[in-house]
């Protein structure tokens, strides 16, 4: 192990990605579940859906997340600027912090602990602590920059830092709070303000956390992996800027048909739909670098979770502007339509690019510098594809059936259906939904298990990965031609 380069935090948070995966995707299918079958929240208050739906959110999102983007942003920022991490001391603070973070939303959320804002439900305590977190996250990643040796900025560190900034500024703002008590702080923002600074943040969550900072994996991993240069740079320098102005306008298609002024929902609508062309500009420039290697998608299972990911990337960009257009979102909000959208992007496009540079950055910390196994790692990479597509075709049906129910109306005005005859509809979905979610932890559990005796050194000698021969000779510019 190369020990110019601190490699140790990287570990802790890959060892956390994959450990807060299991908890967060097991609550998935628990809340899952309940929505199948209400009495499993055992009559208890702690493990009522309320209280655990944000807990699952949290758990994959900020947990399984945000340590994927720490392992790997501060991977890539050492190897392309080729210098050490600016600081160890801070870099460990980040892990412990971070970790202070996630122990204390398991604790708070099942209390019924929260803010009420979606995706930013942690009380003001935590809230500050984030915000510490972060800024020390911020320095361990821009003094890395800085110091580097590397006169050129590779563009996965673009990216990295886009969502470490917009992330500050997020957070910042949507967290402004007058605390009532310890535990409770109301929003400084009223009524429709307040709605539309919470989807600017939800929103571009989406657009800095759940994307930017993805991308920034793409486009170091992808070519890393394929062993071939990014498709076009050009492109990935345009694709950036695009994609970072016009992400921060589109937040109102969350309030269609709202109190918020209409020509505000249009115009989200608009920069929805512009988001469409940076969104695949990025996918394609990602699928192209396998250009001359698509070959190496028949044995490698770690470039199909890279390659497939971008697939789903794709979809939900696709469907995003499509949702945003407000007679479509007529049809789709308030309906599990949403949900398809979301878990599509979540479990194919997020979940499956993580688990691809997880499993590239496993090998290369632990002792025999390789998987333990590359069939347990295509054997995950199947079981949770058809996990992803069970789940989200049973929500895509479930959606549009329970929106064109909803809407349906006799010849005299009455409405057509009961809400309780669309829920009771909805029930063979959810049990598909489940079984698909199921599927999914699966696989998480088998990476878990790989990882595990990887790190404990019981690598066989089949799962050498080929692309172990450049790890060593980085070039900044086109990591992969070394
Ligand atoms: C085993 C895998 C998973 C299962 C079974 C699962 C299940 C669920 C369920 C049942 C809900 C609530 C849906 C509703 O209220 O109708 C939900 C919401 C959500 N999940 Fe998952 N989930 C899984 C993995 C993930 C992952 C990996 C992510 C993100 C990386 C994610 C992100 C979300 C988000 C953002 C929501 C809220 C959606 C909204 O409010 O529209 N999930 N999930
Ligand atoms: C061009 C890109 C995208 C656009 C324009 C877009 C647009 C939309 C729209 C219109 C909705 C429904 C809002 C509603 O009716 O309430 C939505 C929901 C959502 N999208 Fe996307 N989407 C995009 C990409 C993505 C990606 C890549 C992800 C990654 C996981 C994602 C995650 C979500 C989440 C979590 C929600 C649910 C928010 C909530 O209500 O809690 N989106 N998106």
């Amino acid at each position: 192990m190369d020990q110019h380069y601190n490699y140790k935090v990287v570990k802790q948070f890959a060892i956390a990605t994959v450990v807060w995966g299991v908890v967060g995707m097991l609550v998935g299918v628990l809340i899952a579940a309940q929505l199948a079958w209400p009495a499993l929240n055992l009559d208890i208050p702690w493990l009522t859906y309320g209280r655990l739906r944000p807990l699952h959110t949290n758990a994959v999102i900020f947990a399984f997340g945000i340590c994927g983007l720490f392992a790997t942003s501060y991977y890539v920022v050492q190897r392309t600027c080729q210098v050490r991490l600016f600081s160890d001391k801070l870099a460990a603070f980040t892990f412990w912090g971070w970790q202070a973070v996630i122990l204390s939303a398991v604790v708070t959320l099942p209390m019924g602990l929260t803010r009420g804002k979606e995706y930013a439900e942690l009380e003001w305590p935590i809230s500050i602590l984030i915000a510490v977190v972060w800024i020390a996250y911020a320095v361990v990643f821009f003094g890395t920059i800085v110091k580097r040796k590397v006169k050129h900025i590779y563009v996965a560190n673009w990216f990295f830092a886009a969502y470490i900034i917009a992330v500050t500024i997020l957070h910042v703002v949507n967290g402004m709070s007058m605390p009532a008590s310890a535990f409770k702080s109301y929003s400084v923002y009223a009524g429709v303000q307040d709605a539309m600074i919470q989807w600017w943040y939800g929103h571009n969550a989406v657009g800095f956390i759940l994307t930017a900072g993805y991308l920034g994996m793409v486009y170091y991993f992808i070519p890393k992996q394929a062993e071939r240069p990014v498709y076009s740079y050009r492109l990935s320098i345009v694709h950036f800027w695009a994609l970072i102005f016009t992400y921060m306008w589109a937040g109102p298609h969350h309030l269609h048909y709202t109190a918020l002024p209409d020509w505000t929902q249009s115009l989200g609508m608009v920069f929805s739909l512009v988001l469409l062309a940076p969104s695949w500009g990025g996918m394609i420039n990602g699928m192209m670098t396998l250009s001359g290697a698509w070959h190496k998608l028949r044995t490698d299972p770690i470039l199909k979770f890279m390659i497939v990911s971008l697939s789903f990337y794709g979809i939900a960009t696709f469907e995003g502007p499509m949702m945003s257009i407000k007679t479509i979102n007529s049809l789709s909000h308030y309906t599990d339509w949403t949900i398809a959208h979301v878990h599509g992007g979540a479990l194919g496009w997020v979940g499956f690019i993580t688990m691809g540079s997880i499993y590239y950055i496993i090998p290369r910390l632990a002792a025999e510098q390789k998987m333990y196994s590359t069939k347990l790692i295509d054997l995950h990479f199947w079981v949770a594809t058809i996990g992803i597509v069970l789940y989200i075709a049973a929500m895509w049906i479930a959606g549009v059936m329970q929106g064109l129910m909803w809407r349906a109306v006799n010849p005299d005005g009455t409405l057509t259906y009961t809400f309780a005859e669309s829920v009771k509809a909805t029930y063979p979905y959810y049990v598909v939904r489940f079984s698909g979610g199921l599927l999914y932890l699966s696989g998480m559990c088998i990476m878990a298990y790989n990882t595990w005796m990887t790190l404990r050194g019981r690598a066989t000698a089949v799962a050498r990965i080929p692309a172990l021969k450049v790890a060593h000779a980085e070039h900044a510019e086109q990591p992969a031609h070394a």
